[in-house]
């Protein structure tokens, strides 16, 4: 059974990424294993954490080991100053240290930028494009996942209602599959 990590840029109790997460959960097979990861917990990331006395966080270690355990990583982000936030960037950043025991290293993913403007997160999903090589996750090229207008998306339960959404979204999760099975 593979094991798929979803990471959420966004702390907003009413999120749309969020939202969004809970939509791709079920674009995945059945027999896959799914979660939504917790990042808003972990302390900004200090060096000084790795520097071999054993003193970095019991957080570290807890997201550290449950990164190196999944297969999949879908990246569900907002767009903050045509970059991705911080908090993601710092996840990303703590599962990367110690270097020789980078956590990410030789996963695949798949990117989903939004926003409720026009562009669709396009800077966000290109900086962190550039992030995911400098820590080894092979992100799928095809299909690029810009959701534009991510406020108009939703029902009152939070599904997403446009069937053509929905299928361009299972086909983007379908490559992410066969990217990891590549691997
Ligand atoms: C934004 N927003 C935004 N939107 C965008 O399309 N391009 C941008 O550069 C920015 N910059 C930006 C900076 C900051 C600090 C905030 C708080 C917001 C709007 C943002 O995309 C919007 O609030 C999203 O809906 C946030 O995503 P969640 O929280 O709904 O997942």
């Amino acid at each position: 059974m593979k094991k798929v990590g979803i990471l959420v840029g966004s702390l907003r109790e009413a999120s749309f990424s969020e939202k969004l997460a809970e939509n791709v959960k079920d674009y995945f097979p059945e027999d896959y294993d799914i979660e939504i990861v917790e990042i808003s917990h972990l302390p900004y990331y200090d060096q000084d954490f790795d520097s071999g006395d054993g003193n970095e966080p019991e957080s570290y270690r807890d997201f550290r080991k449950k990164i190196k355990e999944k297969d999949i990583f879908i990246f569900i982000t907002p767009e903050y100053n045509r970059s991705f936030p911080a908090v993601l960037k710092n996840a990303l950043d703590v599962a990367s240290r110690p270097k020789a025991d980078n956590a990410w290293n030789n996963k695949a993913g798949g990117i989903i930028s939004q926003s409720p403007g026009l562009l669709g997160g396009f800077g966000a999903n290109h900086h962190l494009r550039q992030v995911l090589t400098a820590v080894n996750v092979s992100v799928v090229q095809q299909p690029e996942v810009y959701l534009s207008k991510v406020a108009d998306l939703f029902d009152e339960n939070g599904k997403i209602t446009n069937e053509g959404t929905v299928e361009f979204l299972e086909s983007f999760v379908n490559e992410v599959i066969k990217l990891s099975d590549r691997l």
